[in-house]
């Protein structure tokens, strides 16, 4: 392939991508804008083993590796459970970052092109930070793998003075690159590239290990704005541009994905890396989820009496609706609502489930229709008018004491304020936490009911007994 059709290839695929994060920015488009990702995906691919960067020879060995990495990514993918998909996306953001550091220790060593000048310290520059960028996400995305699957606890782990630390690696960092980029030989740069890397790999682990819980979901957006960033100095090293065009676009879309997400828990980016968010006192429950109160259960039968004498209801799923895989009862239970004349709507907090969005995929897919699916800003003023609310699997984003106690490690993020409709039901298996590990004062509440087990067995009887 000519390099001027490869770069035509190149615009194409880029458009494709813009195309495609359009599209992606709602549920109604989100199928095209998935089509146009894959689509601009095999079109850079396709331009980059036949276009004039790669030899003949080297095809052979590209195709082994694509078949390898895509048999791989084909066996996950498929395997993958719904619940699993944000720690399966972390472990990718985390393979980015690997990816950005090898290139950059095999652009390092390679001899074949000898640069001289400002045009040698350019590379290096970009050598350094692309391997700093990479490290970083790299070891932090492992660490959020480890925290979103439940293999390290969610408890953040506050060092003594880290931020000193973050400090001293900063400027060990900035010292050493300067030798680094001063360095006559290859084996004389080696040494300061080892240090950074070290450092950078243990920020990441330091800065992931000191999240609290419930801010999880703004690491992982950041991580992934790393992950973009990491690719765009990837496509420095190799001179590529699309690869820096698509990561910029990967960076800078995570990046304000990350701002949302800290307006929406309403959070100081800054102090959210820093550390030490969601880490102060608390009632964290007990870890035998033990009730620390008095709650009133109530039957599936008694829920559906509820129910039917409402005229208005709105419903809260959580991350237990997508474990319990009660998204269909959900929808069936509200057609059966709506045919009877009760005004059915769902709210939907930015950080319900375990990724952005993670909600609205699981309602459009047992096909809730999208205008009776508000966001928390939307709703929220309407529960005090409300008669039900029906609380599915949804634990921190219902919890007062976001609101009712300033030492509540989720001080201060909003939340829905289900409990001033007339009566609220809660569906869960116990008394457990959700995943910021705090208790829930919603649970004692006069006007709260509890409908304990699992939320798909308990809608399918909420679902006969409103059909009885
Ligand atoms: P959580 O606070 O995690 O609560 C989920 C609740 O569902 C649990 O208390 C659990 O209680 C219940 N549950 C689990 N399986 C169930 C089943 N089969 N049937 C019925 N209930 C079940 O979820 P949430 O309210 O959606 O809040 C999300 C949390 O995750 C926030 O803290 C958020 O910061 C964090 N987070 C979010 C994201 C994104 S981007 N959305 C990413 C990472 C972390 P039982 O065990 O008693 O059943």
């Amino acid at each position: 392939m000519s390099a001027s059709l490869a770069t035509v290839s190149y615009i194409g695929a880029t458009i494709l991508f813009i195309l495609s994060l359009g599209g992606l920015s709602n549920p109604e488009t989100s199928r095209r804008g998935n089509y146009f990702g894959m689509i601009g995906m095999a079109l850079a691919v396709f331009a980059t083993v036949f276009g004039p960067q790669v030899t003949w020879g080297g095809v052979p060995w590209i195709i082994i590796a694509m078949t390898i990495g895509g048999s791989v990514g084909l066996y996950a993918a498929r395997k993958v459970q719904m619940t699993q998909m944000p720690e399966l996306v972390a472990l990718m953001h985390s393979l980015v970052g690997l990816a950005a550091c090898l290139v950059g220790f095999a652009s390092y060593i390679d001899t074949a092109t000898v640069l001289t000048g400002a045009e040698k310290s350019i590379h290096e520059l970009e050598i350094y930070i692309g391997i700093l960028i990479g490290a970083v996400t790299f070891s932090g995305s492992l660490i959020a793998f480890g925290k979103l699957s439940g293999k390290i606890g969610g408890k953040p782990l506050l060092l003594p003075a880290r931020h000193w630390l973050n400090l001293a690696g900063l400027i060990i960092v900035f010292w050493v690159g300067g030798s680094f980029v001063n360095a006559e030989t290859i084996s004389g740069g080696f040494f300061p590239l080892i240090v950074m890397t070290i450092i950078a790999l243990a920020f990441g682990v330091h800065m992931v290990m000191a999240i609290g819980g419930a801010d999880m979901p703004v690491v992982v957006s950041m991580l992934n704005s790393y992950s973009g960033w990491a690719a765009a100095a990837t496509g420095f090293m190799l001179s590529n541009d699309l690869l820096i065009v698509t990561g910029a676009l990967v960076g800078s879309s995570g990046a304000i994905l990350s701002y949302i997400m800290c307006r929406a828990m309403n959070r100081n980016f800054i102090s959210v890396i820093a550390g030490g968010f969601g880490t102060a006192g608390g009632t964290v429950v007990a870890s035998d989820g033990q009730p620390a109160g008095e709650v009133t259960a109530i039957s599936a039968q008694e829920t559906a009496e509820l129910l039917k004498d409402s005229k208005s209801v709105i419903i809260v799923p959580g991350y237990g609706m997508a474990v319990a895989q009660a998204q269909h009862t959900v929808y069936e239970i509200t057609k059966h609502l709506r045919e009877k004349g009760v005004t059915v709507r769902f709210g939907i907090h930015p950080v319900a489930g375990r990724m952005p969005g993670h909600m609205n995929v699981l309602l459009a897919e047992a096909k809730v229709p999208y205008d009776i699916v508000m966001e928390m800003d939307e709703i929220n003023d309407d529960f005090p008018s409300t008669d039900v609310t029906m609380v599915i699997g949804a634990n921190d984003i219902v919890n007062p004491a976001a609101q009712e106690d300033p030492n509540s490690p989720i001080a201060g993020m909003p939340v829905l304020e289900v409990w001033k409709a007339k009566t609220s039901i809660v569906m869960k298996r116990s008394m457990a936490s959700g995943y910021a590990g705090v208790d829930n004062p919603l649970f004692y509440k006069e006007n709260n009911r509890m409908l304990f087990g699992d939320a798909k067995k308990m809608l399918d009887e909420v679902l006969t007994a409103l059909k009885a």
